[in-house]
């Protein structure tokens, strides 16, 4: 099915034709002078040469062969030689008719639908989430919701980090404190305790007590290290520490990313692909691309065309140690294995860009993965604070997720209730799912890559672009249609008309390109483009809402009309927010 431009370009494609010209030159943009009309094609002053013609010539041959089209109106030709025009009312309410019909709306999935594993989250287990994740989960949770949304199998994997230095730094800290556990006892042979010998709220206070120990106190450090290195290498007591720290850690971050609505397939984490590691070095040895460099192991990933250098893959370091980017490429060895995915997709800060780098040019040369394999990397920028530096506590520390969440709803909970008539029991909830809105569209609707200024005053804002202004105007459709319904009236009945009224076409308008917004936002991973078409869809609505009597509508067939529109509108803007990772309240 052709989206609305589609329609157009054709029936100008026919025209051009018609007139003979090539219809190759009938491409299609929005108006840049919208007060002048709707759509505008320049391809008359493009074909002038080749026709040795006066573009405006052109154009008015073109312009003769639309006086009796179905699909555009009110064609011009405007000197120079510019064609502009509208779409014809009837084509519109067409278009939009067959919208209703459809469960896509009209959006075309995947014609070969593809299997996408989505590395994103990436918290590290033990250690408290920090807004440096934030970004990862809700960018990776609305990108994986597209992704599905287009009819291909995903697979949200959160890679824990949960086999580094933090390990080591709360096994140090816990046998200086409580030394009588069984887990530092070498000779302890039994069984190892269910229960954790620490709550969540412990753990969260010994790593970073650990770790600010570890930069004043070399030798405390040394033993960090050690202990990390013993672990991995399984000792027994300390692979029991990690399980419980493991256990604990991730049931806790369970509750953390609910509340945020966001939703992995896989736990899986760097701990998980250790056992790869020894057959993947050696099989890389054995194709003669890792070799030793001063004592480490390494893989040579330079190519001819490289602008800036950029330094070999380390493997191993020189006391055998693997590193973070040998865990990512056995990760990617299992994920190949296990999955066989046509893409995996990482959703990391953009700092890491060359490790990224790194590893996918190693996972290449070592054939880890298949010629066609996709591996992208989608770096997201800072969110920083109104000083433009990374957002950190008032205090100076890095803000905490929980603390920040907890703002934002505090200060939605104090907007709503001055704002509006909500009971107080519905307040607090209310609160909750507008203020994570707020901070998912106050994400979102940025470039991924770009750094943002994270403005909780700005963000939950019922005015501007924001999230909560986009809920207020699904609200505001919500409760007409409870209106209408309490008044006898029956949504969806009757058809959708024809606009008679510029307000109402520009609706139409805008509804019509969510197929556009959505097949857009998958083919460059970019959840801003839905941000912007539900901003304007919903500015939109507004005007509509503020011009016309809906409920009041004498004529019972445009007011049916009406009432599917806006019925339409909602559906819309449901399924954007679906697909941004948030959800909207009855009330507010
Ligand atoms: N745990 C890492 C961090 O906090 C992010 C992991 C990203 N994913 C990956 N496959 N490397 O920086």
């Amino acid at each position: 099915m052709d989206h609305l431009m589609q329609r157009m370009e054709k029936e100008l494609a026919r025209a051009f034709e018609a007139s003979g010209y090539d219809s190759g030159l009938a491409r299609v943009s929005l108006s840049n002078r919208p007060d002048l009309c709707e759509f505008q094609c320049n391809g008359a002053m493009a074909g002038a040469k080749a026709y040795r013609k006066k573009p405006l010539d052109i154009a008015r041959d073109v312009v003769c062969e639309l006086t009796q089209s179905h699909v555009v109106c009110q064609a011009e030709a405007v000197p120079p030689g510019f064609l502009n025009f509208n779409i014809a009312p009837e084509a519109l309410c067409e278009y939009l008719s067959e919208m209703e019909e459809d469960d896509a709306l009209l959006v075309r999935k995947e014609s070969e639908p593809k299997t996408i594993i989505i590395d994103y989250g990436g918290p590290n287990v033990a250690k408290p989430l920090h807004v440096g994740h934030l970004r990862s989960a809700i960018i990776g949770e609305s990108i994986k919701r597209i992704c599905r949304y287009m009819g291909n199998h995903v697979i949200g994997d959160i890679h824990l980090g949960d086999w580094g230095l933090q390990m080591g730094l709360i096994i140090t800290e816990l046998s200086r404190r409580k030394p009588e556990l069984c887990y530092f006892d070498r000779n302890y042979e039994g069984e190892y305790p269910v229960e954790a010998p620490f709550t969540i709220g412990e753990l969260e206070e010994i790593y970073p007590c650990a770790s600010a120990r570890s930069k004043e106190d070399e030798e405390y450090r040394q033993e960090a290290l050690e202990a990390t290195k013993e672990m991995q290498k399984g000792r027994r007591g300390y692979l029991a520490l990690w399980k419980a720290v493991l256990e604990i850690s991730t049931e806790d971050l369970k509750k953390n990313y609910e509340r945020l609505d966001v939703h992995f397939d896989l736990w899986k984490g760097e701990s998980d692909v250790q056992k790869y590691i020894p057959a993947m070095v050696q099989d890389m040895k054995d194709k003669g691309i890792a070799f030793e460099d001063q004592g480490a192991l390494v893989v040579d990933v330079r190519e001819e065309n490289d602008a800036k250098e950029v330094p070999p893959c380390i493997l191993l370091k020189s006391d055998g140690a693997s590193l973070y980017t040998t865990t990512d490429l056995a990760t990617i060895l299992e994920r190949m294995e296990l999955y066989h995915p046509d893409e995996i997709l990482y959703i990391v800060d953009k700092r890491q860009d060359l490790h990224f780098v790194q590893v996918f040019r190693c996972a290449r040369k070592a054939g880890l993965v298949d010629q066609d394999t996709r591996l992208t990397f989608l770096g997201f920028g800072t969110m920083n604070g109104k000083d433009l530096k990374p957002f950190k506590t008032r205090d100076g520390g890095v803000m905490r997720l929980e603390n920040l969440i907890g703002e934002i709803n505090d200060e939605m909970f104090r907007k709503i209730v001055e704002n509006r008539s909500v009971r107080d029991k519905d307040a607090d909830e209310t609160a909750r799912i507008v203020g994570l809105a707020a901070v998912k569209y106050g994400d979102l609707s940025n470039q991924a890559a770009k750094d943002y200024v994270f403005d909780p005053e700005r963000f939950t804002s019922f005015e501007g672009n924001t999230g909560p202004y986009i809920l207020y105007t699904i609200v505001r459709i919500k409760s007409i249609l409870e209106r209408y319904i309490s008044e006898g009236g029956r949504p969806g009945e009757g058809r959708l008309l024809p606009p008679a009224k510029e307000s109402e076409k520009e609706l139409m308008l805008q509804i019509s390109a969510f197929a556009d917004a959505v097949e857009g936002a998958y083919e460059d991973r970019a959840p801003h483009r839905i941000c912007s078409y539900i901003y304007d869809v919903s500015n939109a609505f507004n005007r509509f809402y503020h011009e016309t009597k809906i409920l009041g509508e004498e004529d019972k067939d445009r007011r049916n009309s009406y009432i599917r529109l806006i019925m339409l509108a909602r559906r819309v803007l449901e399924e954007s927010i679906y697909l941004l990772g948030f959800s909207c309240p009855d009330r507010m």
